[in-house]
């Protein structure tokens, strides 16, 4: 009896270190295996999980394509061509940024979305994430109509016709009303709507996840529309008579006027004593719904302040960043976010001297948005003709001259 005793208890010393030691090997494996493993930063969602399966044009139409569309409908055209999602293909950020993460074809399910812009078909998938699908060539690929990245076929057709917002329009193809045409939202929750939610992420917002942000603060109805297409009263195509109709702008971060509309920046600088200026910055998001900036993390917006001497030597300086900042690896956390609310408001406070030697002479305020960072760009190869940054408020003031609530206007 004693002798089992003794050999139950050895068995269960050493099984009981051999099981922490295997404990450890394990957890240090599959650590090392998180740091390096291929990593996908969303949910394949059932919205966005295969191409959009329209390829016949409705009846009326020839084909599909923006082009002739725009033949008719050349003011929606002409707006549409010069908005992002004309070139939600063509973009060459996108072109890079694809090429980097391997060309993807879950990719294209937003930027070229119909099966015909598609080279491949999707058959099935390979994984229960739905990251490796099954591809077949595409007889019907058609190569002009995938340079129109998000085209008017996209949103506007559905079960062979085309919705619209009216229905009762004596239109040269068939046509329907739908409610996603007017709900505010139903056109753009397809792609402006990511999940996040798997056992190994933690987002607090999903990456691109513009519509969760609306959702998160605001009770009641969404309507991306009532900013991002403005209401306009003119005739819908090129022969007809005026009705309201909307705007197809959808600007953006892109777009520094649409930033300035949502950005109130107020400056107020004052003596204290002797010696000492303090200069408030106040920021405030009065015009998007959702945080600014939003969509991809990439976008972020900065704010330097600086005082300067009278040869523009730099006395002071500082920089603050309003951005989202999440771990990658070895899990996905949204560490934190300082971007602004909608509707929210942020002071940032900045203080000098005055009977420095030498005095300062100038006080210079700089606000900028940044479509992605220049350690990214590098990464990536992507070499920009365009901008990444551009200045959305410049303000220079003499550095011990008093003012109250100066709302900035001006790059
Ligand atoms: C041959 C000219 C022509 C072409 C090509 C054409 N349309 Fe139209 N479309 C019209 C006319 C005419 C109307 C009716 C306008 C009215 O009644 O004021 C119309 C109406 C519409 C409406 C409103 C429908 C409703 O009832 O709400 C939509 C949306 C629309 N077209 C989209 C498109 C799209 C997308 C394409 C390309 C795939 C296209 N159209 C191509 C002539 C054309
Ligand atoms: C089929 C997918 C898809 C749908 C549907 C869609 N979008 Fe987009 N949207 C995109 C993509 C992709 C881009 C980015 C294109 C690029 O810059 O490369 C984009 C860009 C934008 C931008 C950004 C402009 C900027 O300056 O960066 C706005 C605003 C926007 N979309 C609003 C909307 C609204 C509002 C709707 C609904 C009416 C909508 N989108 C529907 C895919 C979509
Ligand atoms: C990202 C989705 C999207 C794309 C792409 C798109 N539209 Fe629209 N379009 C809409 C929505 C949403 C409405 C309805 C807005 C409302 O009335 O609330 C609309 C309305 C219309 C109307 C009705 C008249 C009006 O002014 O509202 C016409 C015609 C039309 N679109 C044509 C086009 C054409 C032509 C293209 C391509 C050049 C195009 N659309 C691209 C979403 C889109
Ligand atoms: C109250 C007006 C308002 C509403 C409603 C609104 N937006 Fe915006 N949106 C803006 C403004 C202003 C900007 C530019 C500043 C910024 O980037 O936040 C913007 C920027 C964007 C961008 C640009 C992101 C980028 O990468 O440059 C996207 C995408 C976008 N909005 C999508 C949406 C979608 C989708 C909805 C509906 C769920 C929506 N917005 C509702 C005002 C609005
Ligand atoms: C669920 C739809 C969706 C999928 C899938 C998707 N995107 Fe996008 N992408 C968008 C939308 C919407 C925007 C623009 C608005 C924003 O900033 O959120 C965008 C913007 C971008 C931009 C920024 C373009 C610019 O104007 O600066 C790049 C780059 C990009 N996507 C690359 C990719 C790559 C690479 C993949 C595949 C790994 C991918 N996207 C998959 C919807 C999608």
């Amino acid at each position: 009896m004693r002798v089992v005793t003794r050999w139950h208890s050895m068995i269960t010393r050493y099984a009981g270190k051999f099981v922490a030691y295997l404990v450890v090997v394990v957890a240090v494996a599959f650590l090392v295996y998180r740091m390096v493993r291929p990593m996908n930063i969303f949910v394949v969602g059932e919205h966005f999980e295969r191409p959009i399966p329209v390829t016949t044009p409705p009846q009326g139409l020839r084909s599909l394509s923006a082009a002739l569309c725009g033949g008719c409908h050349s003011a929606i055209y002409q707006e549409w061509a010069d908005s992002r999602h004309a070139k939600a293909w063509s973009d060459p950020y996108f072109q890079v940024d694809f090429a980097f993460d391997g060309s993807q074809q879950i990719c294209l399910n937003c930027h070229t979305p119909l099966q015909n812009q598609q080279e491949h078909l999707v058959l099935g998938f390979r994984d229960r994430a739905k990251f490796e699908p099954i591809l077949a060539p595409n007889e019907a690929f058609d190569g002009a109509l995938r340079n129109e990245g998000v085209t008017c076929a996209v949103c506007h057709v559905k079960d062979g016709v085309i919705i619209g917002p009216y229905g009762d329009t004596a239109a040269a193809h068939s046509t329907r009303r739908d409610s996603a045409m007017t709900d505010g939202i139903g056109a753009c929750q397809r792609c402006h709507v990511v999940s996040g939610n798997r056992w190994d992420t933690f987002y607090r917002i999903p990456p691109c996840g513009t519509v969760a942000e609306i959702t998160e603060g605001t009770a009641g109805r969404i309507h991306c529309t009532t900013c991002h297409m403005p209401g306009v009263e003119r005739p819908v195509w090129n022969g007809g008579q005026p009705r309201s109709g909307r705007r197809h702008l959808w600007r953006g971060g892109q777009d520094p006027e649409a930033v300035r509309r949502a950005l109130v920046v107020r400056v107020s600088v004052t003596a204290d004593g002797r010696s000492r200026m303090t200069a408030s910055i106040r920021l405030a998001n009065a015009g998007a719904a959702h945080y600014l900036p939003t969509g991809t993390p990439d976008r972020h917006l900065t704010v330097d302040v600086r005082v300067t001497d009278r040869d523009g030597t730099v006395l002071k300086a500082r920089t603050h960043t309003l951005r989202r900042t999440i771990m990658w690896r070895p899990f996905i956390v949204d560490l934190w976010d300082t971007r602004l609310a909608s509707g929210a408001e942020r002071t940032y406070t900045f203080t000098y001297r005055r009977d420095s030697d030498p005095p300062p002479a100038e006080l210079d305020v700089e606000v900028r948005y940044h479509l992605l960072d220049e350690a990214r760009r590098r990464r990536i190869g992507y070499e920009n003709e365009e901008p990444i940054a551009y200045t959305v408020y410049r303000w220079r003031l003499q550095a011990t001259e008093e003012v109250r609530d100066v709302r900035l206007t001006e790059r």
